[in-house]
Protein backbone atom coordinates (compact mmCIF):
# COMPACT_ATOMS: atom_id res chain seq x y z
CA UNK A 1 0.00 0.00 0.00
CA UNK A 2 1.17 3.73 -0.47
CA UNK A 3 2.77 5.23 2.38
CA UNK A 4 0.52 7.84 4.16
CA UNK A 5 3.46 9.73 5.09
CA UNK A 6 6.75 8.64 5.73
CA UNK A 7 7.29 6.55 8.59
CA UNK A 8 8.84 8.11 11.58
CA UNK A 9 12.49 8.49 12.04
CA UNK A 10 12.61 7.54 14.72
CA UNK A 11 10.47 5.47 17.01
CA UNK A 12 11.68 5.32 20.54
CA UNK A 13 11.04 2.04 22.29
CA UNK A 14 7.84 2.61 24.48
CA UNK A 15 8.35 1.42 28.25
CA UNK A 16 5.84 1.55 31.39
CA UNK A 17 7.98 2.31 34.19
CA UNK A 18 10.65 -0.29 33.78
CA UNK A 19 8.78 -2.74 31.76
CA UNK A 20 9.59 -2.38 27.98
CA UNK A 21 6.87 -2.56 25.42
CA UNK A 22 7.10 -4.66 22.11
CA UNK A 23 6.08 -1.97 20.18
CA UNK A 24 3.95 1.15 20.34
CA UNK A 25 0.73 -0.40 19.19
CA UNK A 26 -1.61 -1.98 22.13
CA UNK A 27 -5.08 -3.93 21.91
CA UNK A 28 -7.48 -1.83 23.70
CA UNK A 29 -9.81 -4.05 26.19
CA UNK A 30 -13.17 -4.72 24.98
CA UNK A 31 -15.49 -6.61 27.59
CA UNK A 32 -16.57 -9.70 26.24
CA UNK A 33 -14.45 -10.24 22.89
CA UNK A 34 -10.44 -9.11 23.83
CA UNK A 35 -10.34 -12.81 25.95
CA UNK A 36 -7.58 -15.10 26.44
CA UNK A 37 -8.40 -17.08 23.04
CA UNK A 38 -8.56 -13.36 20.76
CA UNK A 39 -5.53 -12.14 22.37
CA UNK A 40 -3.63 -15.69 21.57
CA UNK A 41 -4.55 -15.32 18.11
CA UNK A 42 -4.18 -11.55 17.51
CA UNK A 43 -0.44 -11.41 19.01
CA UNK A 44 0.36 -14.36 16.50
CA UNK A 45 -0.62 -12.27 13.55
CA UNK A 46 1.97 -10.30 15.02
CA UNK A 47 2.10 -6.47 15.99
CA UNK A 48 1.27 -5.83 19.28
CA UNK A 49 3.02 -3.72 21.97
CA UNK A 50 0.52 -4.73 24.65
CA UNK A 51 -2.74 -6.38 25.34
CA UNK A 52 -4.69 -5.46 28.80
CA UNK A 53 -7.92 -7.91 30.04
CA UNK A 54 -11.42 -6.93 29.96
CA UNK A 55 -12.21 -4.78 33.09
CA UNK A 56 -12.05 -7.03 36.13
CA UNK A 57 -14.09 -6.17 39.70
CA UNK A 58 -11.93 -5.84 42.08
CA UNK A 59 -13.90 -7.38 44.67
CA UNK A 60 -14.94 -10.31 42.78
CA UNK A 61 -11.10 -11.08 42.25
CA UNK A 62 -10.78 -10.67 45.91
CA UNK A 63 -13.80 -12.90 46.55
CA UNK A 64 -12.26 -15.44 44.26
CA UNK A 65 -15.01 -15.70 41.84
CA UNK A 66 -15.35 -18.03 39.04
CA UNK A 67 -15.71 -14.76 36.36
CA UNK A 68 -13.13 -12.75 37.55
CA UNK A 69 -10.45 -15.72 37.82
CA UNK A 70 -11.38 -16.80 34.20
CA UNK A 71 -11.08 -13.02 33.19
CA UNK A 72 -7.31 -13.13 34.24
CA UNK A 73 -6.23 -16.31 32.58
CA UNK A 74 -3.48 -16.43 30.50
CA UNK A 75 -1.12 -18.45 28.67
CA UNK A 76 2.95 -17.90 27.90
CA UNK A 77 2.16 -16.25 24.86
CA UNK A 78 0.27 -13.84 25.88
CA UNK A 79 2.84 -11.35 27.28
CA UNK A 80 3.54 -8.72 27.53
CA UNK A 81 0.08 -8.80 29.85
CA UNK A 82 -2.02 -5.68 31.72
CA UNK A 83 -4.71 -6.76 34.08
CA UNK A 84 -7.36 -4.14 34.29
CA UNK A 85 -9.67 -4.14 37.33
CA UNK A 86 -12.26 -1.59 38.62
CA UNK A 87 -13.57 -0.33 42.03
CA UNK A 88 -14.76 2.60 43.62
CA UNK A 89 -13.00 1.64 47.36
CA UNK A 90 -9.24 2.29 47.36
CA UNK A 91 -8.58 -0.39 49.93
CA UNK A 92 -10.75 -3.29 47.81
CA UNK A 93 -8.31 -2.09 44.35
CA UNK A 94 -5.24 -1.89 46.48
CA UNK A 95 -5.76 -5.12 47.70
CA UNK A 96 -7.11 -6.39 44.22
CA UNK A 97 -3.47 -5.18 42.83
CA UNK A 98 -1.21 -6.96 45.20
CA UNK A 99 -3.04 -9.96 45.17
CA UNK A 100 -2.77 -9.80 41.40
CA UNK A 101 0.71 -9.27 41.82
CA UNK A 102 1.67 -12.47 44.11
CA UNK A 103 -0.29 -15.10 42.74
CA UNK A 104 -1.17 -14.28 39.12
CA UNK A 105 1.16 -13.89 35.95
CA UNK A 106 1.35 -10.34 34.64
CA UNK A 107 3.52 -7.73 33.67
CA UNK A 108 1.10 -4.64 34.29
CA UNK A 109 -2.20 -3.13 35.94
CA UNK A 110 -4.42 -1.25 34.73
CA UNK A 111 -6.97 0.92 36.66
CA UNK A 112 -10.33 1.35 34.64
CA UNK A 113 -12.02 5.06 35.14
CA UNK A 114 -13.18 4.91 31.52
CA UNK A 115 -16.26 2.42 31.87
CA UNK A 116 -19.67 4.71 31.50
CA UNK A 117 -22.08 1.43 31.71
CA UNK A 118 -24.73 1.92 34.77
CA UNK A 119 -23.69 -0.60 37.11
CA UNK A 120 -20.38 0.56 36.99
CA UNK A 121 -20.47 4.09 37.21
CA UNK A 122 -23.34 4.73 39.51
CA UNK A 123 -21.66 3.28 41.88
CA UNK A 124 -18.36 5.31 41.60
CA UNK A 125 -15.99 3.49 39.70
CA UNK A 126 -15.32 3.38 35.98
CA UNK A 127 -16.10 6.42 34.55
CA UNK A 128 -17.83 7.69 38.07
CA UNK A 129 -14.15 8.31 39.36
CA UNK A 130 -13.78 11.08 37.32
CA UNK A 131 -16.41 12.82 39.27
CA UNK A 132 -14.44 12.75 42.68
CA UNK A 133 -11.43 14.35 42.19
CA UNK A 134 -9.28 14.36 45.31
CA UNK A 135 -10.65 10.78 46.66
CA UNK A 136 -9.96 9.30 43.10
CA UNK A 137 -6.13 10.37 42.95
CA UNK A 138 -5.75 9.10 46.06
CA UNK A 139 -7.27 5.73 45.01
CA UNK A 140 -4.71 6.15 41.87
CA UNK A 141 -1.75 6.43 44.83
CA UNK A 142 -3.01 3.58 46.98
CA UNK A 143 -2.38 1.38 44.20
CA UNK A 144 0.67 2.51 43.17
CA UNK A 145 1.34 2.43 46.84
CA UNK A 146 0.37 -1.52 46.83
CA UNK A 147 2.57 -2.70 44.06
CA UNK A 148 5.72 -3.08 42.52
CA UNK A 149 4.31 -3.26 38.75
CA UNK A 150 3.40 -0.54 37.09
CA UNK A 151 0.21 1.01 37.14
CA UNK A 152 -1.53 2.55 34.01
CA UNK A 153 -4.69 4.47 33.94
CA UNK A 154 -7.33 4.45 31.35
CA UNK A 155 -9.99 7.22 30.94
CA UNK A 156 -12.01 9.55 28.70
CA UNK A 157 -11.92 12.91 28.12
CA UNK A 158 -14.14 13.84 31.17
CA UNK A 159 -17.46 13.21 32.44
CA UNK A 160 -19.13 15.43 29.72
CA UNK A 161 -17.71 18.25 27.64
CA UNK A 162 -18.84 20.74 30.83
CA UNK A 163 -16.07 18.47 32.94
CA UNK A 164 -12.79 17.85 30.75
CA UNK A 165 -10.64 16.59 33.67
CA UNK A 166 -8.57 14.47 32.06
CA UNK A 167 -5.77 16.91 31.70
CA UNK A 168 -5.94 17.76 35.24
CA UNK A 169 -6.45 13.77 36.22
CA UNK A 170 -3.58 12.75 34.21
CA UNK A 171 -1.00 15.19 35.83
CA UNK A 172 -2.21 14.52 38.96
CA UNK A 173 -1.33 10.28 38.57
CA UNK A 174 1.81 11.06 37.22
CA UNK A 175 2.78 13.04 40.80
CA UNK A 176 1.66 9.45 42.53
CA UNK A 177 3.71 7.07 39.83
CA UNK A 178 1.49 6.28 37.29
CA UNK A 179 3.71 4.81 34.58
CA UNK A 180 1.38 5.61 31.45
CA UNK A 181 -1.95 6.83 30.61
CA UNK A 182 -4.57 5.74 28.19
CA UNK A 183 -6.86 8.28 27.00
CA UNK A 184 -10.17 7.47 24.62
CA UNK A 185 -11.34 10.96 22.83
CA UNK A 186 -14.50 11.19 24.59
CA UNK A 187 -16.57 12.00 26.85
CA UNK A 188 -18.80 9.45 29.21
CA UNK A 189 -21.74 11.48 27.87
CA UNK A 190 -20.74 11.06 24.37
CA UNK A 191 -20.90 6.96 24.32
CA UNK A 192 -20.07 6.38 21.23
CA UNK A 193 -21.14 9.14 18.92
CA UNK A 194 -19.43 11.66 17.16
CA UNK A 195 -15.68 11.30 16.11
CA UNK A 196 -13.21 11.22 18.57
CA UNK A 197 -11.65 14.63 19.47
CA UNK A 198 -7.85 14.15 18.78
CA UNK A 199 -7.31 18.04 20.06
CA UNK A 200 -8.58 17.08 23.87
CA UNK A 201 -6.00 14.01 23.49
CA UNK A 202 -3.28 16.58 22.73
CA UNK A 203 -4.38 18.57 26.05
CA UNK A 204 -4.04 15.40 27.97
CA UNK A 205 -0.11 14.72 25.86
CA UNK A 206 0.43 18.35 26.83
CA UNK A 207 -0.38 17.90 30.53
CA UNK A 208 2.25 15.40 31.64
CA UNK A 209 6.04 16.09 32.40
CA UNK A 210 7.40 12.94 30.86
CA UNK A 211 4.71 9.85 31.08
CA UNK A 212 4.17 8.27 28.09
CA UNK A 213 0.49 8.87 26.65
CA UNK A 214 -1.74 5.93 24.63
CA UNK A 215 -4.22 7.55 22.12
CA UNK A 216 -7.45 5.92 21.35
CA UNK A 217 -10.64 6.08 19.78
CA UNK A 218 -11.77 5.18 16.21
CA UNK A 219 -8.55 3.83 14.63
CA UNK A 220 -9.51 1.38 12.36
CA UNK A 221 -6.54 1.98 9.41
CA UNK A 222 -2.80 2.72 9.62
CA UNK A 223 -3.85 6.43 8.27
CA UNK A 224 -6.49 7.09 11.53
CA UNK A 225 -3.28 5.62 13.71
CA UNK A 226 -0.28 8.02 11.80
CA UNK A 227 -3.25 10.67 12.12
CA UNK A 228 -3.69 9.74 15.87
CA UNK A 229 0.03 10.15 16.39
CA UNK A 230 0.90 13.42 14.32
CA UNK A 231 -1.89 15.64 15.81
CA UNK A 232 -1.78 14.31 19.10
CA UNK A 233 1.98 13.76 19.93
CA UNK A 234 0.97 10.73 22.15
CA UNK A 235 3.70 7.96 22.35
CA UNK A 236 1.77 5.07 21.61
CA UNK A 237 -1.78 4.08 20.39
CA UNK A 238 -4.56 1.66 21.35
CA UNK A 239 -6.53 -0.27 18.85
CA UNK A 240 -10.39 -1.84 19.87
CA UNK A 241 -12.61 -2.34 17.41
CA UNK A 242 -10.42 -2.04 14.73
CA UNK A 243 -8.40 -4.91 15.53
CA UNK A 244 -11.60 -7.28 15.55
CA UNK A 245 -12.42 -6.04 11.67
CA UNK A 246 -9.03 -6.29 10.67
CA UNK A 247 -6.56 -7.99 13.01
CA UNK A 248 -3.64 -7.48 10.56
CA UNK A 249 -3.85 -3.80 11.85
CA UNK A 250 -1.03 -4.09 14.23
CA UNK A 251 1.18 -6.21 11.83
CA UNK A 252 0.62 -3.28 9.40
CA UNK A 253 1.76 -0.36 11.77
CA UNK A 254 4.82 -2.50 12.37
CA UNK A 255 5.26 -2.52 8.50
CA UNK A 256 4.53 1.41 8.36
CA UNK A 257 6.93 2.52 11.15
CA UNK A 258 9.36 0.06 9.51
CA UNK A 259 9.31 0.63 5.79
CA UNK A 260 6.64 3.02 5.41
CA UNK A 261 4.64 0.71 3.60
CA UNK A 262 2.27 -2.42 4.53
CA UNK A 263 0.29 -5.54 3.05
CA UNK A 264 -3.25 -5.07 2.62
CA UNK A 265 -5.45 -7.18 5.36
CA UNK A 266 -6.06 -10.79 4.42
CA UNK A 267 -8.81 -12.55 2.51
CA UNK A 268 -12.12 -13.41 3.31
CA UNK A 269 -10.60 -17.17 3.79
CA UNK A 270 -7.74 -15.49 5.87
CA UNK A 271 -9.93 -13.82 8.22
CA UNK A 272 -12.21 -17.59 8.63
CA UNK A 273 -8.86 -18.98 9.68
CA UNK A 274 -7.77 -16.98 12.03
CA UNK A 275 -11.40 -17.19 13.20
CA UNK A 276 -11.09 -20.58 13.80
CA UNK A 277 -7.82 -20.68 15.36
CA UNK A 278 -9.40 -18.40 17.70
CA UNK A 279 -12.18 -20.63 18.11
CA UNK A 280 -9.74 -23.65 18.81
CA UNK A 281 -7.76 -21.96 21.56
CA UNK A 282 -11.35 -21.21 22.97
CA UNK A 283 -11.83 -25.07 22.67
CA UNK A 284 -8.30 -25.84 24.73
CA UNK A 285 -9.81 -23.13 27.74
CA UNK A 286 -13.15 -24.52 27.86
CA UNK A 287 -13.57 -27.75 26.28
CA UNK A 288 -16.16 -28.06 23.20
CA UNK A 289 -19.62 -27.58 24.09
CA UNK A 290 -19.12 -24.79 26.37
CA UNK A 291 -16.79 -23.02 23.42
CA UNK A 292 -19.74 -23.45 21.06
CA UNK A 293 -21.82 -21.46 23.09
CA UNK A 294 -19.38 -19.48 24.13
CA UNK A 295 -18.32 -18.36 20.75
CA UNK A 296 -21.66 -17.23 19.49
CA UNK A 297 -21.63 -14.04 20.32
CA UNK A 298 -17.93 -13.59 18.59
CA UNK A 299 -18.94 -15.10 15.58
CA UNK A 300 -22.09 -13.12 15.09
CA UNK A 301 -20.18 -10.17 15.43
CA UNK A 302 -17.49 -11.16 13.13
CA UNK A 303 -19.52 -12.42 9.99
CA UNK A 304 -21.91 -9.36 10.25
CA UNK A 305 -18.28 -7.20 9.95
CA UNK A 306 -17.67 -9.57 7.28
CA UNK A 307 -21.46 -8.50 5.79
CA UNK A 308 -22.54 -12.33 5.54
CA UNK A 309 -26.00 -12.44 5.05
CA UNK A 310 -28.10 -12.50 8.08
CA UNK A 311 -29.37 -15.81 8.03
CA UNK A 312 -26.28 -17.65 7.42
CA UNK A 313 -24.86 -16.20 10.64
CA UNK A 314 -28.11 -16.87 12.34
CA UNK A 315 -27.48 -20.98 12.30
CA UNK A 316 -24.27 -20.36 14.62
CA UNK A 317 -26.91 -18.80 17.20
CA UNK A 318 -27.99 -22.84 16.87
CA UNK A 319 -25.52 -24.90 16.62
CA UNK A 320 -24.54 -27.16 19.57
CA UNK A 321 -22.34 -29.91 18.49
CA UNK A 322 -19.11 -29.78 16.45
CA UNK A 323 -20.39 -31.04 13.39
CA UNK A 324 -22.68 -28.91 13.20
CA UNK A 325 -20.76 -26.25 13.88
CA UNK A 326 -17.92 -27.65 11.01
CA UNK A 327 -20.72 -27.51 8.60
CA UNK A 328 -22.06 -24.18 9.32
CA UNK A 329 -18.57 -22.45 8.87
CA UNK A 330 -18.07 -25.06 5.65
CA UNK A 331 -21.48 -23.30 4.17
CA UNK A 332 -20.06 -19.39 5.22
CA UNK A 333 -16.86 -20.76 3.02
CA UNK A 334 -18.80 -21.75 0.03
CA UNK A 335 -21.02 -19.04 -0.17
CA UNK A 336 -18.22 -16.19 0.34
CA UNK A 337 -14.76 -16.85 -0.57
CA UNK A 338 -14.35 -15.13 -3.60
CA UNK A 339 -15.01 -11.80 -1.77
CA UNK A 340 -12.06 -10.19 -0.63
CA UNK A 341 -11.93 -7.94 3.06
CA UNK A 342 -9.46 -5.30 1.77
CA UNK A 343 -10.99 -1.71 2.11
CA UNK A 344 -14.37 -3.59 3.10
CA UNK A 345 -14.47 -2.99 7.18
CA UNK A 346 -17.63 -2.63 9.00
CA UNK A 347 -17.12 -1.85 12.60
CA UNK A 348 -20.50 -2.34 14.35
CA UNK A 349 -20.73 -1.07 18.26
CA UNK A 350 -21.29 -4.53 19.23
CA UNK A 351 -25.02 -4.51 21.06
CA UNK A 352 -26.19 -5.72 24.46
CA UNK A 353 -25.03 -3.51 27.92
CA UNK A 354 -22.00 -2.50 25.91
CA UNK A 355 -23.21 -0.51 24.02
CA UNK A 356 -22.75 2.60 25.46
CA UNK A 357 -18.99 2.25 26.50
C1 LIG B 1 -17.89 -3.84 23.60
C2 LIG B 1 -16.89 -2.95 24.24
C3 LIG B 1 -16.31 -3.32 25.43
C4 LIG B 1 -15.36 -2.50 26.05
N1 LIG B 1 -14.76 -2.92 27.22
C5 LIG B 1 -13.82 -2.13 27.80
C6 LIG B 1 -13.15 -2.56 29.01
O1 LIG B 1 -13.37 -3.65 29.54
N2 LIG B 1 -12.25 -1.70 29.56
C7 LIG B 1 -11.96 -0.48 29.00
O2 LIG B 1 -11.13 0.26 29.53
N3 LIG B 1 -12.55 -0.07 27.86
C8 LIG B 1 -13.46 -0.87 27.25
N4 LIG B 1 -14.04 -0.46 26.07
C9 LIG B 1 -13.57 0.78 25.43
C10 LIG B 1 -12.44 0.45 24.44
O3 LIG B 1 -11.31 -0.07 25.09
C11 LIG B 1 -12.00 1.69 23.65
O4 LIG B 1 -11.59 2.69 24.55
C12 LIG B 1 -13.11 2.22 22.77
O5 LIG B 1 -13.78 1.19 22.10
C13 LIG B 1 -12.54 3.21 21.72
O6 LIG B 1 -11.52 2.61 20.97
P1 LIG B 1 -11.80 1.96 19.51
O7 LIG B 1 -12.48 3.02 18.69
O8 LIG B 1 -10.44 1.58 19.01
O9 LIG B 1 -12.70 0.78 19.73
C14 LIG B 1 -14.99 -1.26 25.45
C15 LIG B 1 -15.59 -0.89 24.24
C16 LIG B 1 -16.53 -1.72 23.63
C17 LIG B 1 -17.14 -1.30 22.32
Amino acid sequence: MNPVTGSPADSPQLFFGDLPLKTRFLLSPLAGFTNLPFRRMIRRVGGIGLCTTDLVNARSLLAGRHKALELVQTSPDDAPLSIQIFGSEPDFVADAAALLEERFQLDSIDINMGCPVAKVAGYGAGAGLMQQADETVELVRSVVNAVSLPVTVKMRLGWDEDSLTAPWFSRAFEEVGVAAIAIHGRTRAQGFSGRVDLDGIRQVVESVKSIPVIGNGDILTVEDAVTMFETTGCDGVSVGRGALANPWIFRQLVQWEQTGHWDPPGSFDDRMSLLLEQFEYLVEQKGEPKAIVSFRKMIHWYLKSMRVRPALRHTFQQVKTRQAFDEAIERVRAENHRRHHAGDIRVPVPSGPNAHW
